[in-house]
């Protein structure tokens, strides 16, 4: 995975589910009536057609479409954000080109109609493997189920990965091993394996405050992150993020571009940006809901509701942060760069001492395999 400085992802946000995850916080609704798509192309063209304005001349890299639930979207609705894309930028012959999927939306013929629309690699949010699991997280489908849709995925496109949430209520490392043994049988070059968080604010939330939903505590925790790491490592998928695993060439490149802290439109409901212009890194957002965001294109071309010029100190903690959750680590020298100084060296060898973070012989720093379950505290330690 070649660090590409010219790297340019398009992030697309879908903000619709069919049903709530009681676990999930991110932008997605739930709609009883049907989703007007061709309004949303219209639209998605518009927010694509207004940031290639302000970034002009860029060669696209990486596309995700992310939710929500993109694989309820008509192939036809993915085509034309394509062809939006290829209007205004010009697209990389290599371009990867993400969907995320829902187990329960998951059908040969569609998944065909986005292949021939041009994604090429799919990202299904299994969750869990066994159907008890599956019940307490409110998810639709069944393992089998899921599993059937691995298995159309694996037919239809030739790069794909699954989603587990692992720390779950009573999940013991034992358990864990054995249903992250079962999905490494199942897998093809990439794996994203989430510890479970309790969001602020969602149902698990609640029954978290009223002692009804208990969690793995923090050794239990750590006990199942050091699993991950070794059956995933054994089984020739290392990670090479904090929460994602791949054979070497496998990574998702548009994950990458976010924590390389390289450059990326965010299009849709509720996305994030980050746009270097005039030698200013913007940050970017839209607004959140749909409808809303819907009205604002059609007033003003773009839904755009926050567009900061990042600080020098901003743009160098957000380099850090991103960029310490890779296995790659940091170029110490494009910190010092960002931030105007370079790194605290006695903060780095006092972290070094104890064991958390390591330089390599490129000279690059990064987080140590006893540090990565302590990541916060040592981006806050550097930062500080
Ligand atoms: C935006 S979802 C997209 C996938 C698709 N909507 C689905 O659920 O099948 C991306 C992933 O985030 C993870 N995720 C969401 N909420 C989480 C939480 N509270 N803790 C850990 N992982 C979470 C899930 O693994 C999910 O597949
Ligand atoms: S986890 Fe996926 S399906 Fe569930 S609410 Fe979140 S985005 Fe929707």
């Amino acid at each position: 995975m070649a660090e590409n400085d010219q790297a340019f992802g398009v992030y697309i946000h879908w903000p619709f589910c069919l049903s709530k995850c009681p676990y999930c916080d991110f932008n997605s609704h739930v709609r009883r009536s049907a989703i007007d798509e061709p309004r949303f192309a219209r639209a998605f063209a518009a927010e694509i057609a207004a940031a290639a304005e302000r970034v002009p001349g860029r060669t696209v890299s990486t596309i995700f479409f992310g939710g929500g639930t993109p694989s309820l979207m008509q192939p036809a609705t993915i085509a034309a954000v394509l062809n939006a894309v290829g209007k205004h930028w010009v697209v990389a012959p290599d371009v990867e080109i993400t969907l995320e999927a829902n187990p329960t939306s998951v059908e040969a013929t569609r998944f065909r109609g986005y292949r021939s629309a041009g994604v090429n690699r799919v990202s299904l949010g299994v969750q869990a493997l066994d159907d008890r699991a599956l019940g307490e997280l409110g998810r639709l489908h069944t393992a089998r189920e899921a599993l059937a849709a691995v298995a159309v995925a694996r037919s239809v496109f030739d790069r794909y990965s699954f989603d587990l949430i692992y720390a779950r209520p009573q999940q013991t490392p034992r358990d864990w091993a054995r249903e992250l043994k079962l999905a490494l049988g199942e897998a093809g070059e990439h794996l994203s394996l989430y510890q479970l968080t309790v969001e602020q604010e969602t149902p698990f939330a609640a029954l978290h405050a009223a002692g009804k939903l208990s969690v793995p505590d923090e050794d239990t925790a750590r006990a199942l992150y050091d699993t991950t790491q070794e059956v995933c490592a054994a089984h020739g998928l290392p990670a090479y993020e904090i929460s994602n695993h791949a054979q070497p060439g496998g990574e998702c490149r548009h994950n990458l571009v976010y924590w390389r802290a390289q450059e990326y439109a965010g299009i849709g409901p509720g996305a994030h940006g980050r746009l270097d212009m005039d030698g200013r890194r913007h940050a970017t957002a839209t607004e959140k809901r749909p409808e809303a965001w819907l009205d604002r294109v059609e007033q003003n071309g773009h839904g755009l509701v926050t567009d900061d010029v990042l600080t020098r100190e901003e743009m160098a903690d957000e380099f850090l942060l991103m960029g310490l959750r890779l296995a790659e680590g940091i170029d110490p020298a494009r910190y010092a760069a960002l931030a105007g100084r370079p790194l605290d060296a006695a903060r780095i060898a006092a972290l070094r001492e104890h064991g958390l973070v390591e330089t390599t012989p490129a000279g690059r720093l990064r987080v140590s395999m006893p540090g990565f379950p302590v990541l916060d505290a040592v981006v806050a330690d550097l930062a500080a």
